[in-house]
């Protein structure tokens, strides 16, 4: 079967990743990659695997009539949309009292209105035939993080649709699914934590296979729920390491 999946933020990052796992997969044929940067989706183009069809579209998410004019188009002319891979986001992370309001607005703009938009276009198609819907969260939308007011809180209103949207959305054959990534080595993550060393973390690759593991056949069971994507912290000197080290010297 071919089936037609888009992907916002693709233009690097988790996006980019999740675009070039998933051009390895025989049923998806067609992917429309989505972001503001032309360049940033060629590159991803470029990474992924050769023979499928791959359209580029440099659009600002938050701009609604564009997002609704690409959907309708894509919809018309595959025939349906199968996978909704909403990973696009947006950090500037603030206190409280350093927040104004259009660093709320542009926040939220991004990270939970412009899903809300493309999520109902695309599911006036969808509906028809049903298909897989795909939200980034973030574990900062887990718990509290001082001084990421509105990021962390536009990922929990993320986690909170996805939940509800997997309900609503099950009557029409839609599966809903919700990550929640930990720190990744991003531009996003460098801009949370500038002086963090990225070779220590998750890399955007390992949250592809994930994805890819989720919206295969064998992502039974994983839907309608928060599901956190963590690369665990390696502790140094730990007892089984000293015992090791004394069992080998
Ligand atoms: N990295 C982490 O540690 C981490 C942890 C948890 C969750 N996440 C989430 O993972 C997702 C991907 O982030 P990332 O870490 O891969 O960051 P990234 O490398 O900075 O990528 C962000 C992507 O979003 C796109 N984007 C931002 N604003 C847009 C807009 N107005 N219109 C269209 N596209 C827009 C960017 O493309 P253009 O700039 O080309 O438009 C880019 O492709 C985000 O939702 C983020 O919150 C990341």
């Amino acid at each position: 079967m071919s089936k037609t999946c888009v992907i916002t933020g693709a233009s690097r990052g988790i996006g980019r990743a999740i675009a070039v796992s998933l051009s390895s997969r025989e049923d998806i044929t067609n992917f429309i990659l989505i972001s503001r940067t032309e360049e940033g989706l060629q590159e991803t183009a470029n990474q992924m695997k050769q023979g499928k069809q791959i359209e580029c579209h440099a659009i600002d998410l938050t701009d609604y009539k564009e997002v609704e004019n690409l959907i309708s188009s894509v919809g018309n002319r595959y025939g349906s949309i199968d996978l909704l891979l909403n990973v696009a986001g947006f950090a500037n992370p603030k206190s409280l009292l350093e927040t104004s309001i259009d660093d709320w607005e542009t926040t939220y703009k991004i990270n939970v209105h412009s899903i809300f938009y493309i999520t109902k276009e695309a599911v006036k198609f969808m509906k028809k035939t049903g298909g897989k819907i795909l939200n980034v969260a973030s574990t900062a939308g887990m718990t509290a993080r001082p001084g990421w007011l509105a990021y962390a809180s536009s990922k929990a209103a993320i986690i909170s649709m996805s939940e509800t949207l997997s309900e609503e959305l099950s009557e029409y054959g839609i599966l809903v699914y919700c990550i929640s990534p930990g720190r990744c080595a991003t531009e996003l993550r460098k801009i949370l934590a500038p002086d963090e060393d990225p070779t220590t973390i998750m890399q955007p690759e390992h949250v592809g296979e994930v994805v890819d593991h989720l919206l295969s056949d064998n992502g039974i069971c994983l839907d309608g729920q928060n599901i956190i994507v963590r690369k665990q912290v390696q502790q140094k000197n730990t007892v089984s390491d000293k015992v090791l080290s004394e069992q080998t010297s």
